[in-house]
């Protein structure tokens, strides 16, 4: 798969996710639905911008704008709600997580640092922005997540 392809993929896959949301009303362990439902956030403000970058939603600078800063926040949550090694049997959560802790917050790092570089501004600029952000999620998830 090419780059471009992958993200296009993330990027689709994130928009099309809207089922989790429900499927969470199942999860048990309050402490996983908490991270579950964080990265539920983290797609929706990333279906905006992507949406955008793909020309399915119209560019809106103050509604990129609101979706890069919930992003760059919930990116910064990512280590403290994932932390505790919790278990539910919906989880897609790999142990790995807790065995390459230092990897994976730093994987979490750079979800924040590729969300906070994108400057939404113009149409062109959420689009030259989003391609790194949908890569840091596909990076993150091809080592913790479950596929
Ligand atoms: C630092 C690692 C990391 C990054 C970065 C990351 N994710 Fe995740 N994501 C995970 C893990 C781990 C899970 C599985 C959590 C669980 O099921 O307990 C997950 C789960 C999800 C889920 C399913 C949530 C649910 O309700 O079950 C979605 C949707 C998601 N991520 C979207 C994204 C998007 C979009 C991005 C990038 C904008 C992203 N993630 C970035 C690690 C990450």
């Amino acid at each position: 798969m090419t780059m471009k392809h992958f993200i296009l993929t993330m990027t689709i896959g994130a928009m099309t996710l809207t089922g989790a949301a429900l499927a969470n009303a199942e999860v048990s362990n309050p402490a996983v639905k908490d991270r579950m439902d964080l990265m539920g956030t983290i797609r929706g403000s990333f279906a905006v911008l992507g949406g955008m970058a793909q020309g399915k939603v119209d560019f809106d600078a103050d509604k990129a704008t609101s979706a890069q800063a919930t992003l760059v926040e919930a990116a910064a949550k990512i280590p403290a709600k994932f932390e505790p090694n919790e278990a539910d049997p919906e989880s897609e959560a790999l142990p790995a997580i807790w065995e390459n802790w230092d990897d994976f917050v730093d994987h979490a790092a750079a979800l924040e640092t590729a969300a906070a570089a994108l400057d939404p501004s113009s149409l062109e600029t959420v689009k030259a922005g989003v391609g790194k952000i949908g890569a840091s999620c596909g990076g993150c998830h091809q080592t913790y997540r479950m596929k």
